[in-house]
């Protein structure tokens, strides 16, 4: 990651406290998941993770030779003011700042559906440096690392490498370009958490009128789904509640993230009611085979287990 080399550099500390999941490890940063093998652990010891604003479990060595705090706005309960996102976000700047180090917000999903100028204008609060990529080109393969002039202009001293394979591919640029357009003159922004308010809100209803042990976390541009274990004999576990789920959509022509579900802001309201719609008839079908204790022979395929299990805390 760009901004944790970048971090180091200004300020020429060493250790980066990060809470969520920013992608996959790399030499700059070890790993942000639960999959080591292949990484060299002599970085380990310089990278920390933490659980959404809290510290306790840090080492107190570290605070003199911190580079940088890195954070991506959780999926937290449904419906969760802004106003926790932005104190919380405060306080790990401000924890950053007590070390003269940078706070990073990793934007990678939030920009721009959070809103056109991401989470950090949605709450207010401006980081030293902010990754951005996924909806930054409407899904084409760009990422940028974006921040405040004076650590920028560090890259002009000539000493960080900042390049790669595909450094000189240009298309994707035209798409940014076309995105941020969209993203600043319609209300395309506006209409995914439109459309995405009334999924939630719509999948929240189904799951109590079924009485089922799923909870829909995180924000109308962003909603998570996670599903509880059924204990007991006749039970299921979350990963089998949730491999139904979602296969039984996908048989009915809804594709659904592992976890999460990103809304379109090209949905029509018949694409909201249709996703409503098909959930309805699988919540029927699940909530039978709860009663019958049959969600494991309901299954037709084998249990979908994460990828990663990064977001997971510490
Ligand atoms: C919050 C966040 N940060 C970073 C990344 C991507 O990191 P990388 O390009 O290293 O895989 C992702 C990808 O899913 C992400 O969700």
């Amino acid at each position: 990651m760009m901004a944790a080399r970048l971090a180091r550099a200004v300020t020429g500390h060493k250790h980066i406290i990060w809470a969520g999941y920013h992608g996959g490890g790399n030499p700059d940063y070890g790993i942000t998941t639960d999959k080591p093998a292949g990484i060299l652990a002599t970085i380990a010891p310089y990278n920390h993770q933490v659980t959404w604003g809290t510290f306790e479990k840090i080492p107190p060595y570290i605070w003199d030779d911190l580079a940088c705090i890195v954070t991506e706005v959780p999926a937290l309960a449904w419906g969760m003011p802004g106003e926790h996102y932005r104190t919380m976000l405060e306080k790990m700047q401000a924890r950053a700042q007590d070390c003269n180090a940078l706070f990073v917000l990793d934007e990678i999903v939030s920009f721009p559906r959070f809103g056109a100028s991401g989470a950090q204008g949605l709450y207010g609060v401006t980081p030293d440096l902010a990754c951005v990529s996924k909806g930054l080109a409407n899904g084409w393969p760009l990422a940028a690392l974006v921040g405040k002039r004076p650590y920028m202009e560090r890259f002009n001293q000539g000493d960080i490498f900042a390049s790669w394979t595909f450094a000189g591919e240009t298309t994707a640029l035209a798409a940014a370009a076309e995105t941020l357009r969209l993203v600043q003159e319609t209300d395309a922004i506006a209409t995914l958490q439109r459309h995405g308010q009334a999924v939630g809100d719509g999948l929240r209803a189904l799951f109590k009128d079924y009485a089922l042990p799923a909870t829909v976390y995180g924000h109308p541009a962003r909603i998570a789904v996670k599903w509880q274990d059924i204990p007991g004999i006749g039970g299921a576990s979350a990963a089998e509640l949730r491999t139904l789920w979602l296969a039984e959509m996908a048989r009915r022509g809804v594709l659904l993230g592992i976890g999460v579900l990103f809304p379109l802001a090209c949905w029509q309201p018949s694409d909201v009611a249709l996703i409503l719609a098909r959930a309805a008839t699988v919540c029927e079908v699940m909530s039978v085979a709860i009663a019958r204790g049959t969600v494991r022979e309901a299954l037709p395929c084998p249990v979908i287990t994460d990828v990663l299990s990064v977001r997971t805390e510490p």
